[in-house]
């Protein structure tokens, strides 16, 4: 059997798909081991869902640094320090700039919550109830510089719950969750 391939998953906010992915490592369900989580937001609550795993985190914070190249240097010290070997973005809410693209050419995917190349950006289920659609869904894709651009790795529709955000938005993640672990089962093969 070879070695799990090292990752880093990379978020903002709530963690659960960086949960799921590691429930998915833990069920076997996924050759790879999360080496660091990293995230721009010290207090998200991603950091206690790391310390449960017992992964390290990376918290950093992007104002502190004189430039983004410097945050994303700091960063690229950190992973290369644990072998990493992807980067998995998980509601990093952050673009990726030349610096952390160079490091990983073609090793950095993202997952966003709409049907790409619809509604990219911040609130995207927000954005897909007000335009009105019927269907929405989840994307994951390679990353580039742009805002939820790059190559487009796997959708998944999901149809929008009229008049519940809420429940929308449950089912949108429930998605996210099986197909972030789909498509990262394909990838670090
Ligand atoms: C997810 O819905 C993810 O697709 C989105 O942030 C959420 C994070 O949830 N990412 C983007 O919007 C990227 N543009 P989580 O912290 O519970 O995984």
């Amino acid at each position: 059997m070879t070695a799990p391939v090292k990752i880093a998953v990379f978020a903002s906010g709530s963690g659960s798909n960086f949960q799921a992915i590691q429930e998915a490592i833990e069920r076997g369900e996924l050759h790879a081991k999360v080496e660091l989580v990293v995230t721009d937001k010290p207090a998200a609550f991603v950091v206690t869902r790391a310390e449960k795993f017992g992964i390290p985190v990376l918290a950093l914070n992007p104002k502190e640094f004189a430039s983004k190249a410097d945050y994303e240097t700091a960063i690229i010290e950190a992973l290369r320090e644990c072998g990493v070997q992807w980067i998995v973005l998980a509601g990093y809410m952050r673009l990726i700039s030349e610096v952390l693209l160079a490091a990983y050419p073609q090793r950095i995917v993202n997952i966003h919550p709409s049907l790409l190349p619809s509604f990219p950006g911040k609130d995207a289920i927000g954005q897909a109830i007000e335009h009105g659609v019927k269907v929405t869904g989840v994307t994951v894709h390679f990353v580039d510089e742009g805002m939820d651009t790059g190559p487009i790795i796997a959708q998944a529709a999901v149809a929008v719950i009229e008049g519940d955000r809420e429940a929308t938005e449950m089912a949108i993640h429930q998605q996210e969750h099986v197909l972030y672990t789909k498509a990262l089962q394909q990838l670090l093969k």
